[in-house]
């Protein structure tokens, strides 16, 4: 069977990845399964600087899904290139970066950097995270904002870009045509939800910031409509991303135009869930007689 996919100008051996932040930067994850079975991994975010993130407590689980307000914490760029990423670009399966920054001017310093690593596959710009700004403002709020980063990061690179977008805007159609237009190779959809969690007793927020990022199960119908959205008027390739814990749920996401998807919180519950995953979706898939994922990519239909 032809596991093999293709997003953003690359083959993936299959449209299985770890979503950024919840496999730690890879390496983490070696004790639990066999990583050379994953189409690719994406790392913690990463700025051109070490950061602490948001102070505890930072999690929430609530019904289905979990808050996050993390806030970003990491070892920075050149930490990260110097320890990890030897180690990581050896494994067979594709790394990209997650690009973060406070102003523009850091995404696109993160993306020179990190453009002559023969071991990076791709950058994923993170134009999306809820949790480092006031009230969960962030580039892909904004098309003219988002434009500008992906632009400039473009003159900068010659690895593909993927636009990671953000489900909190009534704008998610023009933001990824705005991605688009500015030369990125392919966008992911979703990143968290904005939401927030209560401690009725003590009257305050149970995350140390007021909003905090929802992901998980309770956010996969969400984020299926979000990707079908963008994919269905938007000429790009999409990545899908949210409360994927299921093979059923990524060959849903196929179904509706993602060309390949990432798993999150689930990593969290499950460290290995990625090939569980993986097995089921190709399992099913036989079992309705298909004999590659390429086959099911956006062939949803509207009776
Ligand atoms: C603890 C935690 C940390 C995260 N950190 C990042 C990050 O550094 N960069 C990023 O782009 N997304 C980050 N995300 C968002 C996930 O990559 C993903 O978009 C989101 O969790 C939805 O997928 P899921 O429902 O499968 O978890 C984080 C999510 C969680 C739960």
């Amino acid at each position: 069977m032809d596991l093999s996919v293709n997003v953003g100008g690359l083959r993936l051996k299959n449209p299985l990845i770890l979503a950024s932040g919840t496999a730690g930067y890879g390496v983490e994850l070696l004790p639990f399964m066999d990583l050379n079975r994953l189409g690719g991994i994406v790392v913690k975010g990463l700025y051109p600087y070490p950061r602490e993130g948001n102070p505890p407590p930072r999690v929430w689980e609530t019904p289905c899904g979990l808050l996050n307000a993390i806030g970003l914490q990491g070892i920075g760029m050149e930490k990260f290139a110097r320890e990890i990423l030897p180690g990581l670009s050896k494994l067979d399966t594709a790394i990209f970066i997650n690009a973060c920054g406070e102003e523009d001017e850091e995404y696109v310093e993160v993306v020179k950097y990190f453009s002559s690593f023969d071991g990076v596959a791709g950058i994923e710009l993170n134009l999306s995270c809820p949790n480092v700004r006031e009230g969960g403002n962030c580039p892909a709020l904004w098309p003219e904002w988002s434009y500008r980063i992906v632009k400039a990061s473009r003159e900068v690179t010659d690895k593909p870009i993927i636009a990671k977008l953000s489900p909190n805007t009534g704008s998610l159609v023009e933001v990824a045509s705005a991605c688009k237009e500015a030369g990125a190779d392919a966008v992911s959809l979703v990143n968290t939800y904005l939401g927030m969690a209560v401690d009725f007793r003590t009257r305050r927020s149970r995350l140390s910031t007021l909003f905090a990022g929802l992901s998980g199960p309770a956010i996969k119908p969400l984020a299926l409509r979000a990707v079908y959205m963008v994919a269905s008027s938007v000429d790009i390739d999409v990545i899908g991303i949210g409360g994927i814990t299921r093979g059923e749920d990524l060959l849903e996401f196929l179904l509706v135009g993602a060309r390949a998807v990432q798993i999150g919180s689930i990593t969290l519950r499950e460290p290995s869930a990625g090939i569980r995953i993986l097995e089921e979706a190709v399992q099913l898939l036989k079992e309705e007689g298909y004999n590659s994922f390429k086959e099911i990519i956006g062939r949803f239909e509207i009776v």
